[in-house]
């Protein structure tokens, strides 16, 4: 094991300190009401804050002082009462602005200046191209102006914006305009209202030349809204797909829990720079642009299902975030894996929920389980960090998203919405935690959640170990459960989870059995769910005729790795019958990745790299199904990540996972070559592009039969991927095929055309960086370089650094871990000059390093090397320094 005290011995000096839930204690002030004005200028900004503060009772210290966070600030004057203050009656440190003597009650009015056009962090305000954009969450606020910067302090806002009317037309904040006129100097200024209380991270302003696509709704109850997607001139034409998408969320949230929009305008602004998806500001949501602009020519499928479920995640947010917020930073999940929950159901309503849960569940396995069982690991209600923003994780979301779907397993669909109406009953308008939701979904219900707690506090990925029995003469099966957690960093013992395990029993026929357990007077038809709460528990089915293959885990119904000795037959009747969707890609998927793994072993020992007849057999049945929804097949033939594979090894050996999974998709496509191309022509569709599910699904058939069959050298196949790359009259096709040619020669003049053709299309361009990040060409690292020099690429703009960075780092395993360490090197530069332009995006480069201890010997100590040069690296962020800390921990 690493021993890094000599790196960390440096970095004392000045390491930052971790904040620690159970030092919660309430603000010493509460603020009512705020008052901000924004001069803005092209080389500064002034904000004039004027506060309406009392003393908060819930304080211990009745006399303590107030303490406002800011950074990076430049204060001009502070007034208390109207009184201006001089700087021996406050303090100044680079965190905060501290007045010791404070009346119970007291107006403050602060005026600071700030440089949005040299913020390159793209948090607080900052510029994108000639207009202001605002983001806030977590801690951006600080950044305007001193504030108690924390969710548990809400407040009433009105924000006034000046601005010279030439460059920034177009000024928006949250809440209603109530008022506009004009200034000297050709300035104009408009006022916003909003009449609802908020934490300052949902806060939000924006300022420029922009275009709007305008439509309105009326809710249930008969409120008329207007809906405004603002967006840069050009982009206008690729705002339908998002506007429709506001629509259906809008609706779908009032039929399922009779939530209804609040305000008289529901705003969306799109930007090209921007750290993350989107963000749910009060009535004036700022989106990045990939989640917003479409146009079938543009944009994949998989980016209008983004699209939709982004627009609903963050319309979702107006009840479950902001209408009830956070107490605290640490309850993060309560809004975030609530809000997930809340759009999977969505989008499992606008198309297939079954192909929606498989999906999801890909995510969960590839990238949260890792996260899971590597340095970063935490409960998706965290006990300390360095900096929240390494927080908003796949833990956080996702497994907190899994958390919120077992209340609904365990307590029904209309015990969940009891549980949700009696949540904003008790909480609406407050900032509560996660134990005030778990108590909302018990008391509703009379059902304890006791146990369920731990879903909460304890990290790391529980496995379900199951046996089952079956004794013919007495027409029992028995099933003997256990559970297990493997520790993570800071807990090392785990106390057993409740877990909710959906279950059936299939019958030699395929059909499902009906299940009585010992004890109860009838059985139950298909599935069921057992409450799962012991270390170690028997369930004895009675009246079971015949010899059962049991579906476990069904819908995936908790968030673990199951443990049940399924034999081949076993396996090839679920896939074969199942009557859940879930289970049925399950088991293709078991087979596949015991083939999988026998093919990595053989590529590190040197032995033969051939497929099973049986799991050929299996596959030849289900590519051969036409009564198969198309976008299952699919899936069903969708081999699972490098790095998923990575992650079940106990030493990871990149070229050996490679190899075998490379050895897959040939031999794959060398046995089912015509099954490929019968499904290829009937899938073909020469109509119109259309978003619509049974298109979707035929298009994602129909480009995975093209993938297989394009890794076959043979010129007549290569010739289909160009014809479909010249002739596609959408991106999801022109894409597809593009994606297959970049692994041969035939790539090069096709990605130079769709470069000239797309250069002015920032999202199209992020497309065809991806796709040359990815490619399994030697001397990627070089390519990656090259790349970087290209006039469509800036270090600035985070969905570049993703698109040809991060998908190198995180999803390019050989690639990045090239023997000669060049790839960490690489990584290691590229993150240190981010850093220093924006941290956060740094941070999510760094994560690539979390799998080094389980490398093979040579890259684990070049990675290493590359860990302990960054953490040795002078001026580093509290975002990269938290990571590679714990790495080297
Ligand atoms: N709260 C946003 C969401 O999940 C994500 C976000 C976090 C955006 C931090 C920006 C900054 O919808
Ligand atoms: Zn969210």
């Amino acid at each position: 094991m690493p021993q890094p005290e000599t790196t960390m011995a440096k970095l004392d000096a000045t390491t930052p300190q971790p904040i620690q839930l159970k030092d919660y204690t309430p603000p010493s002030f509460l603020i009512d009401k705020v008052d901000l004005t924004f001069d803005l200028e092209e080389d500064h900004t002034r904000v004039t804050s004027r506060l309406v503060l009392h003393r908060n009772p819930a304080h211990p210290d009745a006399r303590a002082a107030l303490q406002l966070d800011g950074r990076e600030l430049e204060l001009e004057s502070v007034k208390l009462d109207g009184e201006l203050l001089d700087s021996s009656r406050y303090e100044l440190d680079a965190e905060s602005l501290s007045i010791a003597a404070m009346p119970d009650n007291a107006i403050l009015e602060i005026v600071t200046v700030i440089h949005p056009e040299t913020n390159t962090s793209l948090n607080g305000l900052y510029r994108s191209g000639a207009n202001f954009y605002s983001q806030c969450e977590a801690e951006g606020f600080r950044k305007i102006t001193y504030y108690l910067d924390r969710p548990d302090v809400m407040a009433r806002f009105s924000t006034t914006i000046v601005a010279d009317k030439q460059k920034w037309p177009v000024l928006l904040s949250n809440g209603n305009k109530v008022g506009e006129g004009m200034l000297d100097r050709n300035r104009h200024w408009v006022k916003w209202v909003d009449p609802f209380k908020k934490p300052a991270y949902l806060f939000a302003l924006v300022a420029g030349k922009l275009s709007l696509l305008a439509d309105r709704y009326t809710t249930t109850s008969g409120r008329e809204v207007a809906l405004e997607i603002w967006v840069e001139p050009a982009d206008l034409d690729k705002c339908a797909h998002a506007m429709s998408s506001v629509k259906k969320s809008m609706q779908w949230d009032e039929q399922r829990y009779g939530l209804e929009y609040d305000l008289d305008t529901y705003m969306i602004v799109a930007v090209g720079d921007f750290n993350m998806g989107a963000m749910e500001n009060k009535g004036l949501n700022i989106f990045n642009t990939k989640y917003v602009l479409a146009r079938a020519d543009t944009a994949t499928d998989v980016d209008f299902d983004g699209i939709e479920a982004v627009i609903a995640h963050e319309y979702f947010h107006n009840w479950t975030g902001n209408r009830v917020t956070c107490r605290d930073w640490f309850q993060l999940s309560l809004k975030e894996g609530l809000t997930v929950f809340r759009d999977q159901e969505f989008s499992a309503d606008m198309g297939s929920a079954e192909v929606c849960r498989i999906d999801a569940v890909r995510t969960l396995r590839t990238h949260q389980f890792a996260e899971d069982a590597g340095p970063m690991a935490h409960p998706i209600r965290p006990e300390s960090y360095i900096e929240i923003n390494n927080f908003y994780t796949v833990t956080v979301y996702e497994k907190g998203a899994e958390v919120v779907r077992m209340y609904q397993t365990l307590l029904g669909r209309d015990g969940f919405r009891k549980g949700m109406d009696l949540y904003f009953k008790r909480h609406d308008g407050q900032a509560v935690t996660c134990d005030d939701f778990r108590a909302a979904m018990a008391d509703a219900n009379d059902y304890d959640l006791g146990q369920f707690a731990r879903w909460y506090s304890q990290a790391g990925t529980p496995v379900l170990r199951v046996r089952g029995q079956y004794d013919a003469a007495a027409q029992t099966y028995t099933l003997e459960v256990s559970q297990s957690c493997p520790a993570t960093p800071g807990q090392a013992e785990k106390l057993p989870f409740h877990i909710p395990l959906t279950l059936g029993l299939v019958g030699p026929d395929g059909a499902d059995l009906p299940l009585q357990l010992a004890g109860e007077a009838e059985a139950v038809a298909g599935s069921r769910v057992l409450s799962v709460k012991e270390a170690s528990q028997t369930f004895h089915f009675i009246n079971v005729a015949v010899e059962p293959v049991p579906s476990l885990l069904r819908n995936f119904s908790a968030p673990v790795k199951l443990d049940f000795p399924y034999s081949r037959p076993q396996l090839v009747h679920l896939l074969a019958h199942d009557s859940d969707a879930f289970c049925r890609w399950e088991a293709g998927q078991t087979l596949m990745l015991q083939d999988l793994q026998g093919l990595i072993d053989a590529a590190r020992s040197g032995g033969e790299l051939e497929l099973k007849d049986d799991f050929v057999a299996a596959m030849r049945r289900v590519l051969a199904d036409e009564s198969l929804d198309p976008a299952l097949v699919a899936l069903m033939l969708t081999l699972p990540a490098e790095t998923y594979l990575a992650d079940q090894q106990d030493e990871i050996d990149p070229d050996a996972i490679r190899a075998g999974r490379e050895a897959m998709k040939l031999g794959l496509a060398r046995a089912l070559r015509s099954e490929f191309k019968a499904a290829y022509t009937r899938m073909l569709d020469s109509g119109a592009y259309q978003y619509e599910a049974t298109a979707v699904a035929r298009r994602s058939l129909k480009n995975i039969a093209l993938a297989y069959l394009s890794e076959l050298d043979e010129s007549g196949l290569m010739e289909l991927a160009e014809r479909q790359f010249a002739e596609a009259n959408n991106m999801t096709d022109a894409q597809a095929a593009l994606a297959c040619l970049v692994n041969w020669p035939e790539g090069d003049a096709a990605l130079a055309s769709f470069a000239s053709k797309w250069a002015d299309e920032a999202l199209v361009m992020d497309k065809w960086f991806t796709l040359q990040a990815s490619s399994r060409r030697l001397g990627v690292v070089a390519k990656i370089k090259a790349l970087m020099q290209h006039p469509a690429f800036a270090l600035t703009n985070p969905n570049k650094v993703r698109s040809l960075i991060g998908t190198f780092v995180h999803n390019n395993l050989a690639g990045f871990h090239a023997i000669d360490g060049s790839g960490y090197e690489f990584a290691a530069d590229t993150l240190l000059a981010v850093d220093k332009l924006n941290p956060q995006v740094a941070a999510r480069l760094a994560g690539s390093f979390n799998r080094w201890k389980k490398l093979e010997p040579v890259r684990r100590a070049h990675m290493r090397a590359a860990l302990e040069r960054v953490a040795a690296h002078a001026g580093l962020s509290r975002d990269v320094y938290e990571i590679v800390s714990k790495n080297l921990m």
